[in-house]
């Protein structure tokens, strides 16, 4: 396995130096994020590049993220709005908010990126109560056990033609484990649950291996 992890990994860096110019080097923020000591589950460079290339194609303009953590995606999401656009990301732990908001500021995005603090199972419905149906783009990345709630939350505030992207969804293969006592793991099969019993989305799954192993996304269409 660990061969094959750092083929994995060789074979991503041929990709990122490739197709990440150096205008598109984010990696300061993954530098701050070790430096403040958080935790290195951000996404890697390649998928926020596909995060960045997904809100493009779908011509975001509110962009909702549901957890944050140093920004790191929320600044490749961000930069793919145009001028008037606008993200929201919610983050439950106020020391992450605070990196975040730094990074945010440092990318030039300040005006584009609002972190909101505060668990998303509080703040979603306040932003519904705020905003309605306004999101074409919506990443989910928070805690897992959490996914079928954000899928109902995602599902109210998403707007007709919405992509709704949920990450970490393979979990090394765990969710293909219907004995799994993890609750994270119960959570991704609850939400798939969920979503197949959702009749405004259509969507699929995408398994993905690189520097950040064995794991996967859900893509979603909102009708
Ligand atoms: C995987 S990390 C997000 C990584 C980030 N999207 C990136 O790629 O740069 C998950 C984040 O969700 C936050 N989180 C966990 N539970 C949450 C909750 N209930 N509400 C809001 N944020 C939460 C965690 O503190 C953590 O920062």
């Amino acid at each position: 396995m660990k061969r094959l992890e750092n083929k994995w990994s060789d074979v991503d860096t041929v990709f990122l130096n490739s197709l990440l110019p150096a205008e598109e080097d984010h990696n300061y923020v993954l530098k701050v994020n070790r430096e403040a000591e958080l935790p290195q589950i951000d996404v890697s460079p390649l998928q926020g590049k596909l995060l960045h290339l997904l809100a493009k194609i779908r011509g975001a303009k509110r962009i909702l993220e549901i957890g944050t953590l140093g920004g790191y995606s929320t600044i490749w999401l961000a930069k793919a709005l145009p001028a008037a656009g606008k993200l929201y990301t919610l983050e439950a732990n106020p020391y992450f908010a605070e990196v975040a908001r730094s990074n945010i500021a440092t990318a030039g995005l300040e005006n584009k990126a609002e972190v909101v603090v505060g668990n998303a199972i509080d703040t979603l419905p306040e932003l519904y109560n705020e905003l309605k149906n306004v999101f074409d783009f919506i990443f989910l990345d928070a805690d897992k056990q959490s996914y079928p709630d954000y899928l109902k939350w995602a599902t109210k505030l998403a707007a007709p033609g919405a992509v709704i992207v949920a990450d970490n969804v393979v979990r090394e293969g765990e969710v293909a484990n219907v004995q799994s006592t993890d609750e994270r793991v119960q959570g991704v099969q609850q939400f798939l649950k969920l979503l197949s019993e959702e009749p405004r989305i259509e969507a699929t799954a995408v398994q993905t291996v690189g520097s950040k192993g064995y794991d996967g996304f859900i893509l979603g269409y909102v009708k």
